[in-house]
C-alpha cells in the first residue's frame, strides 16, 4: 500500500535524512548488483527471551534497495511453545508462509471476530492491513515463518510493549481502568517489561 515508484529503483541512501516518504536515492552510478541482494534473513533469530520468539526484519532499513518498491519481508523464529505476541502493522497487509513446524496464526477484525488456523509447512495465511494478529508455535521443536508485506516499512505496534513499556509510561490509572483490574496488577505487568 506504499505509493507507486516514479523510477526503476531508488536504492536508499540511509546516511541521508529520510524525506516525507522514504529515503533519498543513492547515486545510480554507485549502484551495483550487490545492492539488490541481502542476507538479512539468512540467520536464525535468537529466541532466548520471555516470548520464545524473534522477528528479524528485511525492511528498507535492513535492505536499502526496497526503498520506493512497496515490499518487505520478515522471518519469525519461534522456539517450541514460542509466541510472536499480538501486534498490528499500520502500513501493510501481511502474507505468511510457514517453512517449518506447526503454527497457530490468528487475527481479530475491527468487529471483534477472531479468525485463526493451525498451519504447517508450505501453507499460507493472510493478515489484512492494520488488524491485530499473532503467531504461536503449537508443534514439537522450532518453527519458522516468512512474512511478507506490501510496504517497505510496515511498522509494528506490539500490544504488550506498546501498552506496558511505553516511554514515558502510560499512567497506571488508564491501564487499570482499561483492563478493569487493580493498579497493582498493572504494576506487575509493567515490571515484567522493565518499566
Ligand atoms: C509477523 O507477524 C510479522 O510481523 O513478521
Ligand atoms: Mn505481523
Amino acid at each position: 500500500s506504499d505509493p507507486d515508484p516514479l523510477q526503476d529503483f531508488c536504492v536508499a541512501d540511509l546516511t541521508a535524512s529520510p524525506s516525507v516518504n522514504g529515503f533519498p536515492c543513492k547515486a545510480a552510478s554507485a549502484v551495483t548488483a550487490h545492492d539488490f541482494s541481502s542476507a538479512a534473513l539468512s540467520g536464525k533469530g535468537n529466541t532466548s527471551n520471555a516470548f520464545g520468539s524473534k522477528v528479524t526484519a528485511a525492511n528498507v532499513l535492513a535492505f536499502p534497495a526496497l526503498n520506493t518498491l512497496g515490499v518487505s519481508m520478515n522471518r519469525v523464529d519461534l522456539a517450541e511453545g514460542g509466541l510472536n505476541p499480538p501486534h498490528t502493522h499500520p502500513r501493510a497487509s501481511e502474507l505468511d508462509i510457514v517453512l517449518k513446524g506447526k503454527v497457530l496464526i490468528g487475527f481479530i477484525t475491527t468487529g471483534n471476530v477472531y479468525y485463526s488456523k493451525v498451519l504447517t509447512r508450505g501453507e499460507l495465511f493472510v493478515i489484512p492491513r492494520g488488524l491485530v494478529h499473532f503467531q504461536r508455535n503449537v508443534g514439537k521443536g522450532d518453527a519458522l515463518i516468512i512474512t511478507s508485506f506490501n510496504s517497505q516499512l510496515p511498522g509494528a505496534a506490539v500490544l504488550p510493549t506498546t501498552l506496558f513499556s511505553a516511554k514515558p509510561s502510560i499512567p497506571d490509572g488508564v491501564l487499570s481502568q482499561a483492563f478493569q483490574v487493580e493498579e497493582s496488577v498493572v504494576d506487575d505487568i509493567k515490571a515484567k517489561f522493565g518499566s
